[in-house]
């Protein structure tokens, strides 16, 4: 593949409890476990990229502090290039509290802390980052204003230019125009279309909405009902892996990795579905963020398992 992919987002440090069930207002519960993983929406796609053989470079902020250190190592040794990382001299590293439930459903509480410090002058050298690169991936742990600046650089750049609307804020108008590919969980559709988006048919509708703001190509994934995708020339659905879920955490961040892959090897947006949604599954199937990310032959050796549902 030609082309390094740039990832701009943010970066966690997990801290995980596991319970039978989430506390409801005012009770406690007794937990069954706790442990720290590397993680962030950002940099969980960074490392899903990564193992999928991509050249990948995370830009992003993290404190000076060992959590900090932990994530850029975890960085490292997948083999993602950090030298676009910067440390934030005030903040410290953002952290993620995840509530995972007996079902495998999480609960994410983040302090996004370096995450949302950034001035413009860390984006002087986005021009020569951009330079080479095939792709820009952003989710919305980072500034919106930050998103756009890349997003708006990137298109005119000609990258792939990629958001994932994770957790779902409030986008200028515009900033649509700047985006080949938008992927959205269904209540982060339901959020940008003032409307619930319960299933496929409901998503189908949600991404014509969508696709109508200016973006080149809508994704709604839709957890165990698979994902649908739309774009000028139709619409498809993707159906769900069968698989039991052991913990959700990352597998959106996976799929988002997985379908920017699948596309930039020259897949059509249906069949790119297909693998994002075999490797947000194999994600599922596993505990934490960064350690539960597939690498390629699993991906494929799973598909070819015969476990792929069709696409229609
Ligand atoms: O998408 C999963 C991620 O969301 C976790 O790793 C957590 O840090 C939050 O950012």
């Amino acid at each position: 593949m030609d082309g390094t992919v740039i990832v701009l987002g943010g970066l966690n440090f997990d801290l995980v409890i596991r319970g039978s069930r989430i506390p409801g207002k005012g009770e406690s519960v007794f937990g069954k476990s706790f442990h720290t993983f590397p993680g962030g929406k950002g940099a969980n796609q960074a490392v899903q990229l990564a193992r999928l053989g991509v050249q990948t470079c995370m830009l992003g902020r993290v404190g000076n502090d060992i959590y900090g250190d932990q994530l850029v190592a975890s960085l490292e040794e997948n083999g993602v290039i950090t030298d676009a990382l910067m440390r934030d001299p005030e903040l410290g590293t953002g952290k993620g509290w995840v509530f995972v439930d007996d079902d495998g459903d999480n609960y994410i509480i983040v302090l996004p802390e370096a995450n949302m410090n950034w001035a413009k002058r860390d984006l002087e050298a986005l021009g020569q980052l951009l330079k080479g690169a095939a792709c820009l991936l952003c989710q919305l742990e980072t500034p919106v204003t930050i998103v756009e600046a890349c997003l708006r650089a990137a298109k005119d750049a000609g990258l792939l230019t990629v958001l994932n609307t994770a957790p779902a804020t409030s986008l200028p108008a515009d900033l649509f125009n700047h985006v080949d590919l938008l992927i959205l969980n269904q209540t982060e559709a339901a959020f940008y279309v003032g409307r619930s988006v319960g299933g496929a048919d409901q998503a189908r509708t949600a991404a014509e909405a969508l696709l109508a703001r200016g973006c080149g190509a809508v994704v709604i994934t839709l957890g165990d009902q698979g994902a649908v995708a739309a774009d000028g020339s139709g619409a498809c659905h993707c159906h769900a892996f069968s698989v039991r879920a052991v913990d959700v955490t990352a597998a959106g961040d996976s799929f988002c990795a997985a379908l920017a892959y699948a596309l930039l090897q020259g897949d059509e947006l249906c069949g790119a579905l297909q693998f994002a949604c075999a490797s947000g599954a194999l994600t599922v199937t596993r505990e934490g963020a960064q350690p539960s990310l597939p690498k390629l032959a699993e991906i494929r050796a799973f598909i070819e398992s015969g476990r792929a549902r069709h696409v229609r």
